[in-house]
Parts: structure tokens; C-alpha cells; sequence
């Protein structure tokens, strides 16, 4: 054994837990986080059909469950898995490769100063509860609002013309309200919440047409 095996009292805490680590995610998300399984079956229901060879990136993808599920529901899109922590993109490599070849795994840093998201052009982008978790926590609004914005143009920028956003998250950061306007700043068009549930919604836009 490399690592010595964490403590196990870390569960027992009201917020704690071994969030980092992709297999305890993966088993304990449906019970500690009971929206997040909702939330991502509604942003496959928030997506318009995808007809064949549809270029989806999963942003910050974590062990894949956004990417899992529009692929469930679009068994024939090409993927890129996007995270900047290799044993997440692995375990995500490997849920997604169970299911499809047309997968792309991309260890990358996303960029949080508007520079256009790697790997595209996207057709679509998918980011389920991944944005707060680039932004930060401990940020005030002001600061939040203005990383939103810049996140947004990181992801508008490698869209298609008529590509879309489409985000999963909860409110921990920014309220909703404000990550749409967001949203609009960055030049999205079209944007608007699709399903809301206590903190937690989806959420998405287009880019406009050429
Ligand atoms: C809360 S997890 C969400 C994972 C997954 N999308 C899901 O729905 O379960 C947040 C993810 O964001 C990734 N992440 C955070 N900041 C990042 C950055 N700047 N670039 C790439 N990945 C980042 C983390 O490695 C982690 O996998």
C-alpha cells in the first residue's frame, strides 16, 4: 500500500467526507448529495437531440457521471472528458470506455482567465456541478459574478455557431440569477433555467447563429 488508508471519522462529520476521492464519490453522491442524480438525468433531458458524431466535452468532469448520462442518452456523440486531476479522468476514461470508443480524455487545467476552453470545437458543453468548483467558494459576489463571466467566454469561445451550454450545479458560489446575466455578458444567447430543485438547477444557453 503507497498511501496509508484515510481516517475513517472524516465520514462522520455534518459536511464531511472524502470528496476528493473519485471512488467514494461515485458511491456516497446519491445519498449525501440526493439533487445531483436528478440534476444530471434533467440535463440530458435539457439538451436538444444530438444527432450522430455531436462533439460533447464534459467540463471538469470528475469521475464522468454528466458525460454517463447524455452518452446513455446519446449513445453516438464523441466525448471529451476534461479535468485537471489524472485518477478522476481515469475513472472517468474508464465508466465512459465501457460505453463508447469515441472518447477523449484531456488532463487539462481549465483556464479561469477567458482563454477558450482546450480540446474543441465543441458542439456542446456540458459541465455538471464543475463550475462552482472553478470559481471557488470563497469568493464575494462581485469577484464571483466577474469569474462567471470569463468562464463563460472560456467555454463560448470553442462552440460551434448554434453550440450550446448546458450546466448542472447548485447556487454555493453565485446565485442563479447572477450566473445567467453571466452567462449573457459572456454571449450566450437563449439562456435560461430548464429545472430547479432547493440550491440546485440546470441551466443553459446557445451560441448564436453565424
Ligand atoms: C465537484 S467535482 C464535479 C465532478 C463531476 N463533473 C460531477 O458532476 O460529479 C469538481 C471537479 O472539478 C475539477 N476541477 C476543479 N477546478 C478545475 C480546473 N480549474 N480545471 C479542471 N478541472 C477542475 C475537479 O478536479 C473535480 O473533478
Amino acid at each position: 500500500m503507497d498511501d496509508p488508508i484515510p481516517n475513517w471519522n472524516s465520514n462522520l462529520g455534518r459536511s464531511g467526507g472524502h470528496w476528493d476521492d473519485g471512488r467514494w464519490y461515485d458511491i456516497h453522491l446519491e445519498r449525501r448529495m440526493p439533487q445531483a442524480i436528478p440534476m444530471l438525468e434533467e440535463m440530458a433531458l435539457a439538451l436538444p437531440p444530438l444527432p450522430p458524431s455531436t462533439t460533447v466535452g464534459d467540463l471538469a468532469c470528475g469521475t464522468g457521471n454528466a458525460a454517463a448520462t447524455v452518452l446513455d442518452a446519446y449513445p453516438e456523440i464523441e466525448l471529451v472528458l476534461l479535468d485537471e486531476d489524472p485518477d478522476l479522468l481515469s475513472i472517468a476514461h474508464n465508466k465512459v470506455e465501457r460505453m463508447t470508443r469515441n472518447v477523449e480524455p484531456l488532463r487539462v487545467t481549465v483556464p479561469t482567465s477567458g482563454e477558450p476552453l482546450p480540446g474543441g470545437p465543441y458542439d456542446v458543453v456540458v459541465a455538471s456541478l464543475a463550475l462552482h468548483a472553478i470559481v471557488g467558494h470563497d469568493v464575494d459576489e462581485a469577484e464571483a459574478e466577474s469569474r462567471y463571466e470569463l468562464l463563460f467566454r472560456s467555454i463560448q469561445e470553442p462552440l460551434e455557431p448554434g453550440g450550446h451550454c448546458i450546466v448542472g450545479d447548485h447556487v454555493g458560489t453565485l446565485p442563479l440569477y447572477p450566473q445567467l446575466k453571466a452567462m449573457e455578458r459572456a454571449g450566450f444567447t437563449d439562456v435560461d433555467c430548464a429545472w430547479r430543485q432547493d440550491d440546485f438547477f440546470v441551466a443553459g444557453g446557445r451560441v448564436p447563429d453565424a
